[in-house]
């Protein structure tokens, strides 16, 4: 299976990328090939609500000239994309809610153009947050079972550790075991 994950934390080395470690470790176990990017190293701009993507066909059509095409492209290339964020005021980073608002491109739903140029992939949630999961993570993850159900994507499900004493939280056994786990859990969906 093809991956790319957009990591989304400022830290390069902080709790999130931290997590990453054990599940990237398992999927190149099994011969994942994987994309990795840091978002925060790339540039990423605001959508502009002009909808001119909604008019053209067959390809990803945003005016704006930064990093998103070619992050677009690894998106469509891939069977799975992994968002892997910590949670920043209830939701991922700017860096990934810029990425998100641009997968309108994806979605030709608005206007004359029609179709999917992502419909069909895998999305899989991993993140790191301070307060407990539900309260934490819950809106986030609604967020996104919503934009997969709305943009036909197949949700996998979130893995997440809460932030109870920095890099340590993410460096248990417990916390390496899940992502492992959860690695080996999407690698097994085949729906
Ligand atoms: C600016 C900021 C906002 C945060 N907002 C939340 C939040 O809304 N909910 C939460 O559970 N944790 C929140 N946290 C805690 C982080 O999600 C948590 O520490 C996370 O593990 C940081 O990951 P990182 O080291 O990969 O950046 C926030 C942290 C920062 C710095």
């Amino acid at each position: 299976m093809k991956f790319c994950v957009l990591m989304a934390s400022p830290r390069p080395k902080g709790n999130t990328v931290e997590l990453l470690k054990p599940f990237l470790a398992e999927l190149e176990y099994h011969k994942s090939e994987i994309t990795y990017i840091t978002l925060s190293d790339k540039d990423i701009k605001p959508c502009k609500g002009c909808y001119t993507c909604q008019n053209v066909s067959d390809e990803y059509g945003c005016i704006q000239q930064d990093d998103v095409a070619d992050i677009m492209n690894e998106i469509i290339a891939c069977d799975c994309v992994v968002l892997a964020t910590p949670i920043y005021s209830w939701y991922c980073t700017a860096p990934m809610k810029a990425l998100l608002d641009r997968h309108f491109g994806l979605n030709k739903f608005y206007r004359s153009a029609q179709g999917s140029l992502w419909e069909g992939k895998k999305v899989a949630i991993i993140t790191t947050h301070g307060y407990d999961r539900e309260y934490g993570a819950g809106p986030f993850e609604i967020g996104i079972k919503r934009l997969c159900e709305h943009s036909k994507l197949k949700y996998l499900g979130m893995y997440s550790v809460r932030d109870e004493d920095d890099l340590v939280s993410f460096q248990t056994e417990e916390a390496v075991n899940g992502a492992k786990a959860f690695a080996r859990k999407i690698l097994a969906c085949e729906y």
